[in-house]
Order: structure tokens, then C-alpha cells, then sequence
């Protein structure tokens, strides 16, 4: 059995990630390409319980070594529950996040550099990289807008919080963004870089490019 394909999204709180990732799963799916949609902090039992811990605003304070560990933690999980054995069974797997978050939030944000983060995946996750990750980078100034916008509905609209994140600074979302760039510039071969103010169809458009070019044809699946 050929192993699958590992695809990651990327980008700030805001970008439209989980839109584009809810489209792309149903362009695959009418290409009978069935794949496994997760996501991170989440995506398996003991990572909605981590999830839960890290988003609540209510929550004590969290160290960002601890907010790291427990980002890896997570990722751990889902890599034994739900990635390796998707990938093992030949299936494309959709992941919303995945350690490019860990260097931008933790080794950017929270500015523990990615020599940490990136030590901290080769031990946790060993060699598994994405084989392709679109990373989602409108303007910084756009970006912070959504990010603000988004937090004020969710939190009205619920009276929930998951804004620990976003009720950071803007210097924080600065780090972050910087270092998505950073990681860009940094593996071409692996991330494709999707800024710009574009349209939901735009953006769309440009993964799905970006799926056929780099995954379907590319031999990663038949
Ligand atoms: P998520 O729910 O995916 O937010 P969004 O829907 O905006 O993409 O992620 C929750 C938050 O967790 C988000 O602010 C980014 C943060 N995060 C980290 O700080 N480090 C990580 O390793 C991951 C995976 C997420």
C-alpha cells in the first residue's frame, strides 16, 4: 500500500483556514479522495481535553515551555491516533495546524525560537513532516482585523472564550506572522505561500492548484 499524502494548513487566528479546509475536504471528496480531516489542539479525545485546557481564558496563566509541551503533547496524540495511521493506510490527511503553529505562536509569539520548537518535534514527531502546507498570510493589518472581529461575535454569539490568544497583543500577531514568514522563505519546496487580500474563491483556487500540482500529480497519490 503506498502511503498517503500529509497536507497541513496554516496561518493567524482569522485567516480563513477552516473554511478553505472544509472546502478543499469537499473538492477531494467529489475526486473520491476520502480524506481524514483533523485538526490541532484537538482532533482526538485526550486533544480536546488539551485543546480545552490551553483555550480557556479562564484558566491560570500557562509558562509558553508548558504551552509548548502541551501543544506537543496534543500533537503526539493525534500523530499516533489519527495521522501515521491514516498516512500508513494510504489516506491524504487534512491537518488545520500543525509544528509550523508551535514556531510561529510559541517560538515567535511567545519568542522561545524555533530551535526549541524545531528540537522538540525532531524528538515528539521524529522525521514527519507535511508534504505540502499552504499557509494562509493575508496582510498583517487585515489578519488583526478578522482575528478581532471574529473573537467579539464568538464570544456574544456564545458567551464562550476561546480568546486567550486573541486577546494578545498586537506585537504578539506581529511575532507570529513574522515567523510564518520566516518559515516560508525558509522551505519553499514544502509551503506554499498564499497572501494577498484575496476572495474566499481566490484563495480556493490557489490551493487547489496547489493540491493538483504538488500531491495529485506529483506522484504522492495515484
Ligand atoms: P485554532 O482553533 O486552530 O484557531 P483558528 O480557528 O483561529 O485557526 O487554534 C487555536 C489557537 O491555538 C490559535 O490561536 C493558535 C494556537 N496554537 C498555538 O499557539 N500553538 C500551536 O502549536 C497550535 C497548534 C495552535
Amino acid at each position: 500500500m503506498p502511503r498517503g499524502a500529509f497536507i497541513t494548513l496554516e496561518g493567524l487566528d482569522g485567516s480563513g483556514k477552516t473554511t478553505q479546509i472544509r472546502r478543499l475536504a469537499i473538492w477531494m471528496q467529489k475526486r473520491s479522495l476520502d480524506p481524514v480531516v483533523t485538526r490541532q489542539p484537538g482532533g482526538t479525545p485526550t486533544g480536546d481535553r488539551i485543546r480545552a485546557l490551553l483555550l480557556d481564558s479562564g484558566a491560570t496563566a500557562v509558562a509558553p515551555l508548558a504551552e509548548m509541551a502541551l501543544m506537543f503533547a496534543d500533537r503526539a496524540q493525534a500523530i499516533a491516533e489519527v495521522i501515521e495511521p491514516a498516512l500508513a493506510a494510504g489516506k491524504i490527511v487534512l491537518c488545520d495546524r500543525f509544528t509550523d503553529s508551535t514556531e510561529a505562536y510559541q517560538g515567535g509569539g511567545r519568542e522561545l525560537g524555533s530551535a526549541t520548537v524545531l528540537e522538540m518535534h525532531r524528538l515528539v514527531c521524529g522525521n514527519l513532516q507535511p508534504d505540502l502546507t499552504l499557509l494562509l498570510l493575508p496582510s498583517l493589518q487585515a489578519s488583526l482585523d478578522r482575528a478581532r472581529h471574529r473573537n467579539q461575535r464568538t464570544s456574544a454569539q456564545t458567551g464562550q472564550d476561546e480568546g486567550r490568544f486573541e486577546q494578545e497583543k498586537e506585537s504578539f500577531y506581529r511575532r507570529v506572522w513574522q515567523k510564518y514568514r520566516e518559515i516560508a522563505a525558509r522551505e519553499p519546496e514544502r509551503v506554499v505561500l498564499i497572501e494577498g487580500n484575496l476572495t474566499i474563491d481566490e484563495v480556493h483556487e490557489q490551493i487547489v492548484e496547489a493540491v493538483s500540482e504538488r500531491i495529485l500529480t506529483a506522484g504522492h497519490r495515484a
